[in-house]
């Protein structure tokens, strides 16, 4: 879709690119080829541009349908790694379900995203394989029993073969729920490919907030803010059940970061309110702190804004520039006040109808006649 230069890279500070040693999607990288083998509905690589080894974000492709109605058909989007992208559109058009794929909580239709260089959400490939591997050691080990003649031998070998055979599927099928890193791996190795789930977006470098504010309401604002760290947390169910040093220290480090957090958001000294007393421009803060509490890279914020008076719009818009110069984010961001859209974004998408309708700077964005007419309709005639 798009031909026009993406964005001068602003300054960053983003994370460098985790280490394919411990991403169960290392070697899932969105090769040319890749893309074409995820099949129909995907069409083929984007013409590179300039900048594109600072991409951040590629969606290709992107469709996603509810029963009859096509919610986002066909879309391509590029974000490169610093800058503020913004996707707008009138009210309907699929922007926030468009936020929902890419944040791995909607399955496409078809399409593709690629975050930091890897193929995280596509169709599935060979997902049929795996449950024949978690039966396939339990098979083995009754054929090892037949052959060694465990029949012939009485009951005792029958028990035996049978243990060991119920032993093994256990230690698969537990295996499959805890789904370790070195377990993923070797399922990518076999070229088994599932779309990345939120959590997994969380952890690969994803925070968001949403249109209509999702705090858990009876909580305090740190404990949101602390749930918002969990997928990142290393303490387990032991560590947890024996109070141990480890899980004391990760405490300590976790509560000291959320009340940074609030303080970052504006607001401190606020940790022990519950959510739900919050002002309702403070609740949209505390949505922001805890999606920066999973510590991302890339920050997708569906209407930050809505529903604030304009002092609390130009402040939460500047809030986000800080958040893009202080931390390095880069920002995809969903809003229809067009002051605040035009005022921060490098970069503008326009989705219309569920359809990438123009992309660009403002300034050629603001005066596109096509996104004059899907806001304002075509000129009587
Ligand atoms: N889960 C769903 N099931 C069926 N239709 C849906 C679902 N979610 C969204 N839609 C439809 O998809 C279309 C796009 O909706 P979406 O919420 O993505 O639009 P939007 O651009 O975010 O709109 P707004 O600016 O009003 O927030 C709408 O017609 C909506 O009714
Ligand atoms: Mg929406």
């Amino acid at each position: 879709m798009t031909t026009q230069q993406p964005p001068p890279p602003a300054e960053s500070s983003a994370q460098p690119l985790e280490s394919d040693a411990v991403d169960p999607f290392a070697s899932a990288d969105l090769e040319p080829e890749a893309i074409a083998e995820v099949g129909p509905g995907v069409k083929d690589e984007l013409p590179a541009q300039p900048g594109d080894e600072r991409l951040l974000m590629r969606v290709v492709a992107c469709t996603k349908r509810f029963g009859g109605l096509v919610a986002v058909r066909d879309m391509d989007l590029r974000i490169p790694e610093g800058a503020i992208v913004s996707l707008i559109g009138p009210n309907g058009a699929g922007k926030t379900t468009f936020f929902n794929i890419v944040a791995g909580l909607t399955d496409p239709t078809a399409g593709v995203v690629e975050f930091r260089g890897r193929r995280m959400i596509a169709r599935p490939l060979r997902t049929w394989i795996e449950p024949i591997l978690w039966v396939l050691p339990a098979l083995l080990a009754v054929a090892v029993g037949l052959a060694l003649g465990a029949p012939a031998s009485g009951e005792l070998g029958l028990a035996i073969t049978t243990l060991v055979a119920l032993g093994l599927l256990i230690v698969m099928l537990l295996l499959a729920i805890v789904r370790p890193d070195w377990y993923q791996r070797r399922l990518v190795r076999l070229g088994i490919f599932r779309s990345a789930r939120p959590n997994d977006m969380v952890v690969a470098g994803i925070g968001r907030t949403f249109q209509n504010i999702r705090l858990f309401q009876n909580m305090t604002a740190i404990e949101n803010v602390l749930v918002g760290m969990h997928a990142k947390l290393h303490s387990n169910m032991l560590d947890s059940l024996l109070s141990t040093p480890r899980q004391r220290r990760e405490e300590e480090r976790a509560a000291a970061r959320a009340t940074e957090l609030l303080a970052l958001v504006g607001l401190p000294g606020r940790e022990h309110v519950v959510a739900r007393n919050l002002p309702y421009g403070d609740q949209r803060r505390l949505e922001l702190a805890r999606a920066l509490a999973g510590d991302p890279v890339l920050l997708l914020l569906d209407e930050p804004t809505a529903g604030m008076n304009p002092r609390e719009t130009a402040e939460m818009t500047a809030l986000i520039s800080r958040l893009r110069t202080e931390l390095g984010l880069t920002v995809l961001l969903i809003e229809h006040d067009m002051r605040v859209v035009m005022g921060i974004s490098d970069r503008i998408t326009v989705i219309d109808h569920g359809e990438w309708l123009a992309e660009g700077t403002p300034e050629q964005v603001r005066t596109d006649p096509r996104v004059i007419e899907a806001y304002l309709g075509s000129p009587a005639a």
